[in-house]
Order: structure tokens, then C-alpha cells, then sequence
């Protein structure tokens, strides 16, 4: 029994999976997908035993938007021995192709995942030394083969690996951010996530510099504003809301209070930022022509996605933002996640 199994937002499974189907029928990979409603994971299982292994490689996990995480399973263990589940868990370890040097034991993002984390914290460290893993001298990141067992319940698991390099660097895809003191709304997450997950720790010095400038469209009350202003940029945050008065002491913000669909800067910036709640084709559309305007250079947006058919609804903006910034003559980036801190929406980076 091969396949791959991903982590995904409850309520999202449909959506997790008619993407990994997508990609498989792209990549000529045979097999079927099992989902169930809220249950937070999908299984993409494979007919030929090696096609799951080949699709992790082939396939990179920037290109999902829906899942969190994902890894190849090479075992489904079920009644796991209550007095040994480390050497079951091992024996279900043996087919990985490398010796692992990092191990998350995870589960579904949901009420009943979370009643299991006991288990994963005291699983961890006889498992780490069961299979040879030195945490002390394993990369943290970004190389080798990760073991990754999911608890579905104390004694069913699947078994596996991913490679480092192309899967997230948190459990289960859930970086754990502290709501920071002094952040005028709890979507000032959104921002600091997405940040961190879309750019490389390189990348953030260089393209979120002190005196940079940006905008904020549909700012109000100014946690994304804020996320900014941390890093000393200077920030026009648009909004016929209030801002929170400490922003407007910083001296770095401007609040401007217009239609966000109206308003442009007089001269270019480095970033926009929006999170406008609005028909998410309207929102793409706005993004893609300041960038092919150039009237900023980087840019992070959320689609919201209120309606039933949001796997073909994130598609349309995609495509969409890929005809504007294209057909502008533009060489772009753009990456697209469902984020731990997203609810109904999605969050876009694009960068020209
Ligand atoms: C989800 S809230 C933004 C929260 C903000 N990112 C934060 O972290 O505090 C959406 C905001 O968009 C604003 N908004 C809605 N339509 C707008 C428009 N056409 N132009 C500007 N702002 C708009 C609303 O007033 C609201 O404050």
C-alpha cells in the first residue's frame, strides 16, 4: 500500500483533493483519492507502489495550494500494540529510502488530532532514538528524508516519509505564531505568515528593507499595517475604517480613506498588500494590474472564497492574474496557499 497523504484545512478536503487529482492526471500517475468531509487529511493512494515516491519528487509542494503538508506513506498500521507502538511504528518505518534525520509525528488539524498530541509528545523521543535520529546534529530544514507518521486514533497510523526540501517545515504545515502584543486585530497573522512561508529567510532581508514603502488596501484596523511597520516600512494604509491611533503615532503610516478599486499611489512602491473582503476575481484583477503597471513590485492578497466551487473560483483568479501580468510582458512569480491562519480564503504572493 503506497500513496501520499495531505494535510488540509477542515472543510477543505473536496478541494485538497480535486488538486492532487489534477496533478496526478497531469503527471500520468494512476490512483484514487479518499477524503472526508472535516476530517482535516486526504489520501491520494497509488496503483503502482513506486508512483507515489516518483509524484513527491516530480511535484513541488509550492504548487499546492490546498495542502499543508503532505508525505509518501508506505504503511497503514492499525491495531498498534498499546505497550509497544515504537517498534510497530519502526517495522512500519523499514521501506523509507534513506535513513531519516528528522521525525514529526503528527495528526489531523481537528478536535480529535488535538486529543492525540499527548501521545506525540511522548512518542517523540524513544522513536527519535528507535530510528538513529541525533536532533542534536540533524538538519533542521530544508535536506533529507523526514519520517512523518499521522495518528488517526491511538493505535491506527500511517507511516512515512518526505523529503525536507519539499514539504513544509512545520508539523502538520502549522507554523506556531504568537499573536504579537500590541497588534491592532488577530489577521496581522495572516500577514507574518505568509511572509515567512512565501519567502525564503534571504529573500525577507532583502525585499522587506527599512524605508521601503507600501500599501495597504482595505487596512482597517491595521494588522497587516502593523506587520509592515515592524519592519520599519512606510505603509498608506486604505480604509474608510479607523485605524488604531499607536499605528498613526509611528509616523510611518498615512491612512488614507478611499475606495481601494480607486485609489493609486503617485509614485510606484515596493509592496501592496490587500485584504479587501470582496469577489475574489475583483481582487485578483486589482493586484495584477498594479503589477503590470508597475505600480508595485511585490504583492500579497487574499481571495475569499464564500462560494461552493472554490477550487475552479482559485483557478479563474490565477489565470486571470496570469493573463494580466503576461500579457503586460512581465516575467512574474506567483505562489498560492490555503495558510494555517486563512479561513475561507486563500493567500497569493506575486512578485514581477
Ligand atoms: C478583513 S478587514 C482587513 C483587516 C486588516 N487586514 C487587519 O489586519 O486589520 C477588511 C477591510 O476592508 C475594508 N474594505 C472593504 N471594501 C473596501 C474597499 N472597497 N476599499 C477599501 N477598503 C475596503 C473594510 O473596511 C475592512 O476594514
Amino acid at each position: 500500500m503506497a500513496g501520499l497523504l495531505l494535510y488540509c484545512r477542515g472543510g477543505f478536503e473536496s478541494e485538497c483533493a480535486a488538486e492532487i487529482q489534477a496533478h496526478a492526471a497531469r503527471l500520468g500517475v494512476a490512483g484514487f483519492v479518499k477524503a472526508k468531509a472535516g476530517s482535516g487529511w486526504v489520501v491520494f493512494e497509488t496503483y503502482e507502489a513506486d508512483a507515489a515516491a516518483e509524484m513527491h519528487e516530480r511535484l513541488s509542494f509550492s504548487e499546492l495550494i490546498f495542502a499543508r503538508q503532505w508525505f509518501v506513506f508506505t504503511a497503514f498500521l492499525t491495531d498498534l500494540p498499546l505497550t509497544d507502538r515504537v517498534s510497530a511504528l519502526l517495522q512500519g518505518a523499514a521501506a523509507l529510502p534513506a535513513p531519516p534525520s528528522a521525525l514529526f509525528l503528527e495528526t489531523p488539524d481537528t478536535n480529535e488530532g488535538k486529543e492525540l498530541s499527548g501521545l506525540c509528545r511522548a512518542l517523540r523521543k524513544p522513536l527519535e532514538i528507535a530510528c538513529g535520529i541525533d536532533t542534536r546534529t540533524s538538519p533542521q530544514t530544508g535536506a533529507g528524508v523526514r519520517l512523518h507518521v499521522c495518528f488517526l486514533s491511538g493505535t491506527a497510523a500511517y507511516v512515512g516519509y518526505a523529503l525536507a526540501g519539499n514539504s513544509a517545515a512545520w508539523p502538520m504545515g502549522i507554523p506556531r505564531l504568537k499573536s504579537p502584543r500590541g497588534a491592532p486585530s488577530r489577521s496581522t497573522l495572516k500577514l507574518d505568515e505568509a511572509l515567512l512561508h512565501f519567502l525564503m529567510p534571504a529573500e525577507r532581508d532583502i525585499y522587506l528593507r527599512p524605508g521601503m514603502r507600501a500599501v495597504d488596501l482595505g487596512a482597517a484596523p491595521g494588522g497587516w499595517t502593523w506587520q509592515l511597520v515592524r519592519r520599519h516600512i512606510h505603509v498608506t494604509a486604505v480604509d474608510n475604517g479607523e485605524l488604531d491611533s499607536k499605528l498613526l503615532e509611528t509616523g510611518l503610516v498615512a491612512h488614507v480613506r478611499a475606495d481601494g478599486f480607486r485609489y493609486r499611489p503617485k509614485e510606484a512602491v515596493d509592496w501592496l498588500v490587500c485584504d479587501i473582503v470582496e469577489q475574489p476575481i475583483r481582487v485578483a484583477e486589482l493586484v495584477a494590474h498594479w503589477l503590470a503597471e508597475g505600480v508595485c513590485h511585490h504583492a500579497v492578497f487574499n481571495l475569499k472564497l464564500p462560494m461552493k466551487k472554490r477550487y475552479q473560483e482559485v483557478q479563474r483568479c490565477l489565470t486571470r492574474v496570469d493573463d494580466i501580468v503576461r500579457g503586460a510582458g512581465l516575467d512574474y512569480v506567483m505562489a498560492c496557499k490555503q495558510l494555517y491562519h486563512d479561513r475561507e480564503e486563500v493567500t497569493v504572493y506575486l512578485r514581477c
